[in-house]
């Protein structure tokens, strides 16, 4: 009896512990992320399409993918690259129809796989009728309440506040409160804490921010009954205002987690947030965290630090991102998902001008798809596409057009992305006549293409390299070059040897108790694994990554 009894106490802790709940498919998912206007252009307009991700399904699947997240689809001004929506209830006719997405949603289906759409929650256009309607002075409209109005703009406002008040002068008010552009007015979830001085500040519990968290919940179904499988969140955080310590917004996506996890049990929701610790508390699946803020060697052309740890110089610090990712790591084990990502369309890509050899390419995914939590590439970086500086601001892209240049395929024209005349194309492709392309790495053993295939087909061969294999770092993170850890579930154990610097490097490890130490995969076979007593010896060669299997 008291067996039974302890057996009861132990499920209960464990099943509180494990507390959140994911649709199973996550545990195992890869996630291939697509800008649609640069992915396959099916109209010859010069601008990609629902027709022609589909046609490139069979493609996408043999890299080991089996999620797809768009970039926003829906009717937009196309000011901010869809992420200022005008109708979240249509696909903007430059990429088909809701017919089409149906249509797509099918395919990715009938191949196992899963899509996820992009849910820009925080704000809409200025040209969204709801807007157009909040703009009127009759305040009893139904879409009054669904922004922030204010008739002046207080002297008191931190420099941050103050830089999201628009002046509009509208009947409705004199100013609106955006989110990101000038052009995306905020959506009303209401104030944390209203001053009571404000009477724009509207409590979260007010008929407006309930209407917009209700309208939020239409879309969501709206979709999912379609077939979608979920979204990643724009600015997840940004919801509820004046909220300094983020604990309403945090409450707000507990509610709506919960409501979505009971009426979607196989949907997901992935937050961009960057900061799993706190989203994850409110109930999403997965987070991101910064490709380049949390581990600055891929902050290129931003505001980085001169040394970059995945650079051949080898004078990069590891510290921060260790002692970042570690925490983050740790306190959401068990919870939910991390996910630092092979880049987005936000970032500078891997590949630039100073880092763009294969070995170089290999290491850094070697890297990122050996990390626990949900791996995601961004498209063509399978291939090593380049971020291409000085690329045309493009519909508010600005210097992101850099990363959203369109897919090389082939060495047809236009790489294969379109049939349109080159001048249409949406940004310029990469000008380099040896340009990466789909065609010439498939057809090469050694290629950064196959590398990726390779490595997902290991990942997805062990539970230990895989999405909830543990992580344990090795070496010693003052010590940057090289960077070891070890994955392992139960008895299965594989240690990642990371070395992005121009120079052979050498580490001593203790206390892995090693029998055995196998060289699974990896840049170069010139890695060498001495056991010894207690401690074993690792020589890495220049620009080198190797994954051990170790007994
Ligand atoms: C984050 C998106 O990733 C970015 O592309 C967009 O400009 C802003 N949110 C505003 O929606």
């Amino acid at each position: 009896m008291k067996k039974i009894l302890f057996l009861l106490i132990g499920i209960l802790i464990s099943s509180s512990i494990i507390g959140q709940t994911h649709p199973d498919w996550i545990k195992k998912s890869v996630f291939y992320q697509i800008y649609p206007s640069s992915f396959q252009d099916n109209d010859a307009n010069g601008i990609g399409d629902l027709k022609g991700i589909e046609s490139r399904l069979d493609y996408i699947q043999s890299l080991g993918i089996n999620a797809v997240w768009l970039n926003p689809v829906f009717k937009s001004a196309f000011q901010d690259g869809g992420y200022d929506v005008i109708d979240f209830y249509q696909v903007d006719p430059r990429f088909g129809t809701n017919t089409d997405l149906v249509e797509l949603v099918n395919q990715i289906h009938k191949r196992g796989m899963h899509l996820v759409l992009d849910l820009v929650a925080g704000h809409s256009s200025n040209q969204n009728e709801w807007f157009k309607q909040s703009m009127q002075a009759d305040t009893n409209l139904r879409y009054s309440n669904y922004y922030i109005w204010a008739p002046y703009k207080p002297n008191d406002l931190s420099e941050q506040e103050a830089s999201r008040w628009v002046e509009a002068n509208a009947p409705r008010g004199k100013y609106y409160i955006k989110n990101f552009y000038d052009i995306q007015p905020a959506l009303n979830f209401g104030y944390a804490k209203p001053n009571p001085k404000h009477p724009w500040e509207q409590p979260v519990d007010a008929p407006g921010p309930q209407a917009v968290k209700n309208e939020l919940k239409n879309i969501i179904t709206f979709w999912l009954e379609k077939g979608v499988d979920g979204f990643r969140v724009d600015l997840a955080a940004s919801l509820i205002k004046n909220d300094p310590d983020k604990s309403a917004t945090i409450a707000l996506w507990k509610e709506l987690n919960g409501w979505f996890d009971k009426k979607f049990p196989n949907g997901v929701l992935i937050a961009e947030w960057f900061n799993p610790k706190q989203s994850i508390e409110g109930g999403f699946d997965i987070d991101f965290l910064q490709p380049g803020h949390l581990f600055s060697p891929f902050q290129r052309g931003q505001k980085v630090p001169a040394k970059v740890y995945f650079d051949k110089a080898g004078e990069g610090e590891l510290i921060k991102w260790y002692n970042d990712y570690k925490d983050q790591y740790e306190s959401t084990l068990n919870k939910g998902y991390i996910s630092l990502p092979t880049g987005n369309h936000d970032s500078p890509r891997i590949a630039d001008s100073s880092r763009n050899d294969v070995n170089q390419l290999k290491v850094a995914m070697t890297f990122l798809l050996t990390l626990p939590g949900v791996p995601f590439i961004y498209y063509g970086d399978e291939i090593g596409m380049k971020y291409i500086p000085g690329s045309p601001d493009v519909e508010g892209s600005r210097t992101r057009s850099g990363t959203r240049t369109p897919m090389q395929w082939d060495d047809s024209k236009n790489a294969g992305f379109t049939l349109a005349e080159t001048k249409k194309i949406y940004i310029p492709q990469d000008p380099d006549p040896n340009r990466p392309t789909v065609a010439k790495e498939d057809k090469d053993p050694n290629s950064q293409l196959n590398y990726v295939r390779k490595l997902l087909t290991l990942r997805a061969s062990s539970t230990a390299l895989g999405n909830d294999g543990e992580w344990k770092f090795i070496s010693d993170p003052a010590k940057p070059y090289p960077m070891i850890y070890m994955r392992s579930k139960g008895s299965e154990r594989y240690l990642i040897l990371i070395n992005p610097s121009g120079s052979k490097v050498k580490a001593e490890l203790s206390s892995i108790n090693t029998k055995k130490a196998i060289y699974v995969f990896g840049t170069s076979e010139k890695c060498v694994y001495k056991i010894g007593k207690g401690t074993d010896m690792i020589t890495l060669p220049a620009v080198s990554a190797a994954i051990y299997k170790i007994e």
